[in-house]
């Protein structure tokens, strides 16, 4: 049986761009990222999840590849990329790629030629009409494209592009393609890779525009990328990025033999509101209509990813609440559905409700990834437009650039933060490092418990009543031993009485303050505004 090494990783995103920069040009890169394993090391990061890294005319952010068999010269060469693999392996830190198929960039080689010949072999690597179809679906980025369609001058067809015009479809019904891409696969396996996160999965297997396209077949695309997967690695994984409702996850999931991991997009816009309304119910009613999935599969939760916080599963009250309590203000708002701030500024830099949400995130059914950034509280920049606000360099150290270049400022690839709350004067690794208090060290003893307690990633888990409406408490049970998490999601303190006589004798293992042992078998467990406790129980006894 396959290694189920992925459903208690502690994973970690990052841009290699914006990262680190070793050679003083402005731009992060491999070799600045290699001497920075360390950190991430020391902080018990376990698997990395790294943003596109190929050739790009950077259109969006990487997602329109160029070549994928290659590092993007502006972020080093495949020798540092293996350089930076093996060092990370002497870590024991796994590392995840980008898999970005579901289109090209209308620079790659592929889509030069589909343009430029209508009898080029790669013609039918694209989607292609003559005559717009009646009804419409809406583009991803409804305020730059209005359509998802886009006239080719050359060629006189419109071609397909969900995302940016700049970002052609690729028709995944054509054999020939599917070839392509279990090629590239094959390549970064090679070169040591443990899996592949599936760039906009949904997009990937729908049959728009494709004639004769039949939906089942499409999806079956899924698990042969697995059967191709398995043939070439014991271990590797799929993660899947599909925002999708649950009458969906099984396309994504199968009976087992497709994706190994999804994004619970779901749960954290749950969370979201949750934390907005302060009170546990709209947690329980995510974490409850979410169906049970085949044994193999795991969720990756998370708190905010590189793209906006996406509520679009929300009800539009719901919506509004989030907005209210986190982006009262237009311009912290986006596409109508979403929210483009990173968490601390949602929080208005509230350090205990910082720490609640993280600790809430890691004890969720599932898996925890992190994003860089998020271990040292780093801010956002709205005066950058639209996504690019969650983007500015990581911030290291107090000196110029806060540490991740030594270029002048007007070089840097993307904005620093140097002022205000989150400039990186103080928010930053090395000051945090040398506090004992600071988020970072707290951040490092949640991983730290979180990895002393596998019930949470692969337990079965239940909810545990309480009698205050603003608690949120679980249970995960997992091989005879079980994990008990209790949340206070309001800005009061308060005592949770847990409604339940089956678990004898609470071992604190993680908590906000320092609270009085609990005796007895009613548990009435007092709890700080946004207080958090994690016990260890035994359920033998
Ligand atoms: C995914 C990425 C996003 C990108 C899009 C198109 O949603 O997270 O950043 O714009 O795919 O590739």
């Amino acid at each position: 049986m396959k290694d189920q090494w992925y459903k208690n990783a502690i994973a970690y995103s990052l841009d290699v761009e914006t990262f680190m920069d070793s050679d003083g040009n402005g731009i992060g890169d491999f070799q600045g990222l290699t001497h920075c394993l360390d950190h991430l090391a020391g902080l018990g990061i376990t698997c990395l999840w790294l943003l596109p890294f190929y050739p790009s005319p950077n259109r969006d952010n990487g997602y329109d590849v160029m070549d994928y068999y290659n590092v993007d010269p502006r972020l080093g060469t495949l020798g540092d990329f293996v350089e930076f693999m093996y060092q990370a392996r002497e870590r024991g830190i796994r590392v995840m790629v980008d898999l970005v198929v579901n289109h090209t960039s209308n620079q790659h080689p592929w889509s030069q030629a589909a343009g430029a010949d209508k009898n080029s072999k790669y013609r039918d690597y694209y989607v292609w009409t003559d005559k717009l179809p009646e009804h419409e679906v809406e583009p991803v980025f409804p305020d730059v494209e209005r359509s998802v369609w886009e006239y080719d001058e050359t060629s006189q067809a419109y071609y397909l592009h969900h995302f940016y015009k700049e970002q052609p479809d690729l028709n995944i019904a054509n054999p020939a393609v599917q070839e392509e891409i279990y090629k590239i696969m094959g390549f970064w396996l090679e070169l040591g890779v443990s899996g592949f996160r599936i760039d906009a999965a949904p997009f990937l297997i729908t049959g728009i525009g494709i004639e004769g396209a039949d939906e089942k077949c499409l999806q079956n695309f899924l698990s042969h990328m697995r059967e191709f997967l398995s043939s070439r690695s014991i271990d590797a994984i799929l993660l899947a990025e599909a925002n999708v409702t649950p009458d969906k996850f099984s396309v994504y999931f199968g009976d087992g033999d497709r994706m190994d991991m999804l994004f619970n997009f779901l749960l954290n816009r749950h969370m979201f509101l949750a934390l907005a309304r302060q009170q546990a119910a709209p947690l329980i009613d995510g974490l409850k209509s979410i169906p049970k999935i085949p044994q193999i599969g795991q969720w990756l939760n998370f708190v905010r990813n590189h793209d906006e916080l996406d509520l679009s599963g929300l009800a539009s009250e719901e919506l509004e609440e989030v907005f209210a309590a986190f982006a009262p203000e237009e311009n912290m708002r986006s596409f109508g559905r979403g929210i483009r701030r990173r968490l601390p500024p949602m929080l208005e830099g509230n350090c205990h409700r910082i720490e609640l949400t993280y600790s809430l995130m890691f004890s969720l059914p599932g898996t925890p990834m992190l994003r860089y950034g998020d271990e040292i509280g780093m801010g956002d920049d709205l005066s950058l437009e639209g996504r690019e606000s969650v983007r500015t360099l990581m911030q290291w150290s107090d000196e110029p650039n806060g540490g991740f270049s030594t270029s002048p400022e007007k070089n840097l690839a993307k904005p620093t933060i140097s002022q205000g709350n989150y400039g990186y004067t103080h928010v930053n690794v090395a000051t945090e490092q040398r506090d004992p208090n600071s988020l970072m060290n707290w951040m490092e003893r949640l991983i730290r418990i979180r990895k002393q307690c596998p019930e949470f990633g692969r337990g079965e888990w239940q909810i545990l009543e309480t009698d205050e409406p603003c608690v949120f408490a679980h249970c995960c049970e997992w091989q005879g031993r079980a994990a008990i998490a209790v949340h206070n999601l309001a800005d009061r303190e308060c005592i949770a009485t847990i409604k339940t006589k089956k678990y004898k004798h609470l071992i604190e293992l993680f908590c906000d303050r320092q609270y009085e042992p609990i005796e007895g078998e009613l548990f009435s467990i007092p709890l700080s505004a946004y207080g958090y406790r994690w016990f260890r129980v035994n359920t033998m006894r």
